[in-house]
């Protein structure tokens, strides 16, 4: 990921009835959590039942950690994790990306029932999280991480397609146009995996590979996976460790 990239899509970013959005041949990109798809699924998407929240170790009954997504994209999933109680902070780091990220943000903390929904949980931040982790793993103290010092990395990097581009849902069509693949996610994950915390945790898509070695379990469901990496207890192996 360079300045390049970024500078590739700025002419696609463009304010329409105060919504800033990219657009893209298959269509246009806004990040909305007050209303459509993601407004849905923040209200109605199961809770701290979902695999989503299980995956992260939020299901019921648990306590809620503080979440890293090293990949924020346009924050559907941070959005969840904050509304079902979680700390999050997102990470991207494709400039216009977070500059839609920050412009959805900023709506729904306008609208009282939205934000009264994320509760207050939902930080974004513009970096690139190899780095972040990096400084961290090597010092807890000098970053940005030292405040809000995660127990839980979240990782869902895009991936090279699988299906046919007409199966592949028209979001995600503009947004592989646009954004592109995230080529460098095995080392996301490696750096992910230097860090002290109590898990790591993949999205991959159905019936995929893991992105590398050491998953503890695969959490499946109806379309996505989730891989997860556990810290061992004292004196148990790591793959004995259930989500
Ligand atoms: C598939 S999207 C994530 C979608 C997101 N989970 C959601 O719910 O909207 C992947 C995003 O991660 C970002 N990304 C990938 N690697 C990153 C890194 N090392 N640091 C920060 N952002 C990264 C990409 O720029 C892209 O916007």
């Amino acid at each position: 990921m360079t300045d390049q990239d970024s500078a590739r899509l700025l002419p696609h970013l463009h304010e329409v009835e105060g919504r800033l959005g990219l657009e893209g041949e298959a269509g246009r990109l806004e990040v909305d959590f007050v209303g459509g798809r993601t407004g849905h699924r923040l209200r109605h998407g199961g809770g701290r039942g979902q695999t989503l929240a299980r995956a992260v170790g939020a299901g019921k009954g648990r306590s809620l950690p503080r979440i890293l997504d090293a990949t924020a994209g346009l924050g559907r999933d941070a959005a969840v994790l904050a509304t079902i109680g979680c700390p999050v902070l997102a990470v991207e780091r494709q400039a216009p990306i977070f500059a839609l990220l920050a412009d959805g943000l900023a709506r729904a903390l306008a609208d009282e029932e939205t934000a009264a929904l994320l509760r207050g949980h939902l930080q974004i931040l513009e970096a690139d999280a190899t780095q972040l982790l990096d400084a961290w793993a090597q010092d807890a103290t000098a970053t940005p991480l030292a405040s809000f010092v995660p127990e839980v990395i979240y990782l869902d990097p895009m991936h090279p397609p699988r299906r046919k581009a007409a199966q592949v849902r028209k979001e995600m069509r503009v947004f592989r146009d646009l954004v592109g693949i995230d080529q460098d996610q095995q080392q996301l994950l490696a750096a992910a995996l230097g860090c002290a915390v109590e898990r790591v945790v993949v999205k991959r898509p159905m019936g995929a590979d893991a992105l590398l070695p050491g998953v503890a379990q695969r959490l499946s469901g109806k379309t996505t996976c989730y891989d997860l990496y556990l810290r061992p207890k004292k004196g148990e192996p790591a793959s004995l460790r259930k989500g």
